[in-house]
């Protein structure tokens, strides 16, 4: 009589130490879909242009990763997006507001 009572343990997962910072600076941001991602999620504080309104002015902003730590963890009065936004949208709208609003 055989057995195939083999158990894979997945001790994997659980984020395995890496940040989801880490995982979203991984990716590959495109500015196009992250045009998206800012007028419905960004524009309503920043301006359509990034040039600000209740939140601040954010042309200026070229650090990838403080883009995309402040979209994660939010910042005094700017809300964390962290359970809105996937880890791909989170990689695209940083790559369009990196990009300097063109
Ligand atoms: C409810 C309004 C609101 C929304 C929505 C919002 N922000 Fe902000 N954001 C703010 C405010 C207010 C600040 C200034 C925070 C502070 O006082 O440090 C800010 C700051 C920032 C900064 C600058 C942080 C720094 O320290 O230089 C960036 C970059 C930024 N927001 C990007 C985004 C992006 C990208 C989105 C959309 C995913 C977004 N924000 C959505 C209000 C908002």
């Amino acid at each position: 009589m055989k057995r195939l009572g083999v158990l894979f343990v997945a001790l994997v997962g659980c984020n395995g130490g890496e940040s989801r910072l880490d995982q979203v600076l991984a990716l590959t941001g495109d500015e196009g879909d992250g045009a998206t991602v800012f007028a419905d999620n960004c524009a309503v504080c920043h301006g359509a242009d990034g040039s600000g309104d209740s939140g601040p002015n954010i042309q200026g902003e070229d650090e990838l990763e403080e883009v995309i730590g402040v979209v994660l963890s939010g910042e005094e009065e700017m809300p964390s997006f962290d359970g809105d936004l996937s880890d791909q949208e989170i990689a695209d709208v940083a790559a369009y507001v990196t990009a300097g609003f063109p």
